[in-house]
């Protein structure tokens, strides 16, 4: 069976089928790429994933001009009203063709192509045959920011496991990482002078397992990685509050001058930096500049949540003054949308996630004018049950179904419309030990995070939705992808 256009996750913008012009991708397929360098990467990428299902040689050959059977990415000369990501994906029988301005259009019109083909090309040797619906797709984000945040403080993951997420992340379009790197149980990534952070407050997390964290060359590995998928990591340092296992690693951070034992619990909101201390903001500095140092990307966040260890009046100062010291490294700050009671300059990213506030925290937001990120808790957190039968999980702002994680308008929360930047999908790991656990949680709600980000409202619809998610299933199979089949989606017999 040819997988119809409409089965792509985030559902494209335009979709125009044409049932007489299928392509079915052979031996003799080749892999033409033109417009230049930057769209060679997505051509390597492109071919290694289609020889290795498929088992054809399909050579790249770098240039417009082909003849025969052809699969061609071509950078430049696009629609201009397709922004920085969109792209046109024309098939027809002897070609399919994807067209864009940017590597990232180009990228994301590949990862549409994987999704035409059927999901055995995800296993080596898959079965055919490989045939591709004929017509056109024309296709762009609603959001410039869709994201995915991964807590590797509660429970440490390691850079394979990264880059496995980065990789299922990248196939729904999601173009944000959001890292959330150090919490009250673990600080996970080297800084240069302030060794302790890591020697102790990485040597363990949640349950009392050992930990771990990056070096600044395995963060940067993580960034690489991301960058070739068309994803910028925005790294978190969390201030004022979940900071024990930084407390833990230098007891001059504490107003006592005593360090309180390493942490292991899951409870939040005790632990506070000493906001009056100078060495409070040598510390600061030194994080956060090391940190934008190895970040292309154009955001580092703060964090900003749950500060209830640090009085309010400290709590603004603070964040004042990490929002001061992001933009001093050249950076914009991202955070948690509490962070909205102190001032805040106009480029400042504010995530709502905390619907148990009523809507107090997105209301300052929008007040200080600042770009929103919706991540609302009860619709987006990753992290939450989807019902009273899962192992998983936490139930604070759930049980979140697959239905509930889906059925919501980000133009429904108050925010003018040229404040939303996006959307996010937070998970954090206070459960989640493993890659399957963290699979078991994403898959299925992320693609439907993914979708509203992307996909036009006007094409918003859980009926046919629940459908198009349920032809996902076997390429997750081929991918070992270890997702949910919850009862409330007709899967596939397996
Ligand atoms: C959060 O869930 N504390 C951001």
């Amino acid at each position: 069976m040819v997988i119809p256009m409409t089965d792509v996750i985030p559902i494209p913008m335009e979709l125009h089928p044409d049932p007489s012009a299928d392509f079915t991708l052979t031996g003799s397929t080749v892999l033409a790429v033109s417009g230049g360098a930057v769209a060679e990467p997505t051509a390597t990428w492109l071919a290694a994933l289609l020889r290795h299902g498929t088992g054809f040689a399909l050579p790249i050959t770098v240039g417009a001009a082909h003849a025969g059977s052809v699969i061609a990415l071509e950078l430049g000369d696009a629609d201009p009203s397709l922004g920085d990501e969109g792209y046109t994906l024309t098939v027809r029988p002897g070609s399919v063709v994807i067209r864009a301005a940017t590597g990232a259009g180009l990228f994301h019109g590949a990862e549409t192509l994987r999704q035409l083909l059927p999901g055995s090309v995800e296993t080596a040797g898959g079965r055919g045959p490989w045939t591709v619906s004929g017509g056109q797709i024309v296709d762009r984000p609603r959001y410039p920011w869709r994201g995915a945040m991964l807590d590797v403080a509660r429970h440490f993951f390691s850079v394979a496991d990264v880059e496995r997420y980065i990789d299922e992340i990248a196939l729904y379009k999601i173009n944000i990482l959001h890292l959330h790197l150090t919490d009250d149980q673990g600080w996970r990534i080297a800084i240069n002078g302030w060794p302790q952070l890591t020697a102790v407050g990485g040597s363990t997390e949640v349950g009392g397992g050992t930990g771990g964290y990056y070096t600044q060359d395995q963060y940067r590995q993580i960034v690489a990685y991301a960058a070739s998928r068309y994803v910028t990591v925005v790294p978190e340092v969390d201030g004022p509050g979940h900071v024990n296992a930084a407390l833990a690693s230098y007891p001059e951070l504490t107003c006592s001058g005593t360090a309180p034992p390493l942490y292991t619990g899951i409870d939040v909101g005790f632990s506070s930096l000493c906001v009056g201390k100078a060495v409070t903001y040598q510390f600061l500095d030194e994080v956060l500049g090391q940190l934008a140092a190895m970040t292309p990307g154009s955001y580092i966040a703060i964090g900003g949540d749950e500060a209830g260890g640090t009085p309010p009046e400290d709590y603004t100062a603070f964040i004042e003054k990490a929002v001061q010291t992001v933009a001093a490294h050249g950076k914009t700050a991202v955070g948690w949308a509490e962070i909205a009671a102190a001032p805040l300059p106009s480029g400042t990213i504010a995530e709502y996630w905390d619907t148990a506030d009523g809507g107090a925290s997105l209301e300052r937001a929008v007040q200080d004018g600042v770009k929103v990120v919706l991540a609302p808790a009860n619709r987006c957190y990753l992290d939450q049950k989807y019902d009273d039968n899962t192992t998983l999980g936490l139930v604070w702002a759930g049980p979140t179904s697959v239905e509930t994680a889906y059925d919501w308008d980000p133009t429904s929360y108050g925010v003018p419309a040229a404040q939303v930047e996006g959307v996010e999908a937070p998970l954090f790991s206070e459960t989640l030990t493993t890659m399957a656990d963290i699979e078991q949680m994403a898959f299925p709600r992320l693609p439907g995070i993914a979708e509203i980000g992307w996909s036009p409202q006007s094409t918003h619809d859980w009926s046919s939705y629940r459908l198009r998610l349920a032809a996902q299933a076997p390429r997750w199979e081929a991918m070992n992808l270890d997702f949910y089949r919850s009862p409330e989606v007709s899967w596939p017999a397996g």
